[in-house]
């Protein structure tokens, strides 16, 4: 029977009960079963057509299926996908030097997943507070923002201040702790009250929290106050970077370095899991053979995804096009009725706009996919705006009518 139900091609109905009832339910999707995509378009297994406004949580920023990056995909798998790291193989290499020269760092410890290169920066950031700075054996202390978000591993929910993250999953990993994000006056006392600090990673716009921009200066202050301290600053740009904000990085904003860059989800177009943390000799060398890894980091088919993926970011100049759609979009939104929404806030194509009390953004996104367009609500209250970057005028006028004709339909 299931053998027949997977030639025919489920309904969208059958697709949301198959998964209802064999999978686990760590997810609440919206209920729409996408079959097909391309650029910046969806097709349900009905063949309606939609809008993506999430792109994947922004690792398709290069637009669904781009052919460069296929391509790359397909032609290094058919030619080698995985040796592992105990060989060598003809693409890591190459990849490092491209990388590492493309971002201005010195070194990359490459990964999968966002949420490894997080776990990988925070290991690093801990072997070189005892090797480096000097800090005593299991004392060294990790600062985290408020309201972060970096994935769902044990590390990740033990640094995050959301509760559905971390409840009836502890005891919680020690040496980490919290300050008030777009706080430099918290983070100054803490870096002065304790000499132990390893590290302060942040998101340089909180994505998950609902696109939170901080002031401006907040990152130069950052900077200058792990300069100041000797702390290490770890930058989770897995959703702010690759031109997703309207500038190749975020930090760009404030023309300021990280000493750790972590990078993931569009550094392969979305085709496939490939992060990395970038750093210099001192910071990635204090890891050393057996350490720390990973079966598929740094593996063929990723180096060659990932060096096409940067390369669309540059040709397409998907960040110019970011910040010019991004101006467009904002401007746009601003004119939404306020009784319904109470603020626009984001950056290049990483936007959202906030929904008052009395009014719910799930059934506004439901409407949204009714008339074409797929956004997701988070925190119940705030809808994020973020379509892959190869957006043009024409569609981005389309969307904008979409969102301006659904939400009006609500007052
Ligand atoms: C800022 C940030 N860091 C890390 C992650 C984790 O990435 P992944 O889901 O690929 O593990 C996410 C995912 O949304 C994220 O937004």
């Amino acid at each position: 029977m299931i053998r027949n139900s997977l030639k025919r091609g489920l309904s969208s109905a059958e697709l949301f009960e198959t998964e209802a009832a064999f999978g686990a339910t760590n997810y609440a999707p919206i209920r729409c079963a996408i079959k097909r995509a391309e650029g910046v378009y969806m097709w349900d297994v009905e063949d309606k057509r939609y809008f993506d406004f999430l792109s994947a949580y922004s690792a398709v920023n290069q637009g669904h299926c781009h052919p460069k990056i296929i391509d790359a995909a397909v032609q290094q798998m058919k030619t080698l996908h995985l040796t592992s790291r105990a060989f060598f193989n003809d693409q890591l290499g190459p990849y490092s030097e491209f990388v590492t020269k493309f971002f201005g760092y010195d070194r990359i410890l490459p990964m999968n997943t966002g949420v490894e290169g997080g776990e990988t920066a925070c290991k690093i950031a801990r072997k070189w507070a005892y090797e480096v700075k000097g800090v005593e054996a299991d004392q060294a202390e990790i600062i985290f923002a408020a309201e972060n978000f970096w994935g769902r591993t044990l590390a990740a929910c033990s640094s995050s201040t959301d509760p559905t993250c971390f409840t009836n999953f502890g005891p919680k990993m020690p040496g980490f702790s919290i300050v008030p994000y777009n706080d430099l006056a918290a983070l100054e006392e803490r870096f002065k009250a304790n000499p132990n600090i390893a590290a302060f990673m942040v998101e340089p716009i909180q994505g998950e929290a609902g696109v939170v921009v901080p002031d401006d200066g907040y990152l130069r202050g950052v900077r200058a106050l792990c300069d100041k301290y000797n702390v290490l600053w770890i930058a989770d740009e897995v959703q702010t970077g690759l031109a997703r904000t309207g500038k190749m990085l975020a930090v760009d904003y404030e023309n300021v370095k990280p000493d750790l860059l972590i990078l993931g989800k569009a550094l392969s177009g979305g085709v496939y899991p490939v992060s990395a943390v970038l750093g210099s000799h001192e910071t990635i060398l204090s890891i050393r053979p057996g350490e720390h890894g990973s079966t598929y980091g740094g593996n063929p088919v990723a180096c060659a995804v990932a060096k096409a993926s940067l390369e669309v970011l540059v040709d397409e100049d998907l960040a110019g096009n970011a910040y010019r759609k991004g101006e467009v979009l904002r401007k746009e939104l601003s004119a939404l009725p306020e009784e319904i929404v109470s603020l626009v806030r984001g950056r290049g194509l990483l936007n959202a706009i906030v929904i008052n009390e009395g009014y719910d953004a799930t059934e506004i996104c439901y409407k949204l996919k009714d008339n074409g367009l797929l956004a997701k609500p988070t925190h119940g209250h705030i809808i994020r705006f973020a379509p892959p970057l190869v957006i043009n005028d024409e569609q981005l006028t389309e969307c904008i009518d979409i969102i301006d004709s659904t939400v009006r339909s609500f007052l």
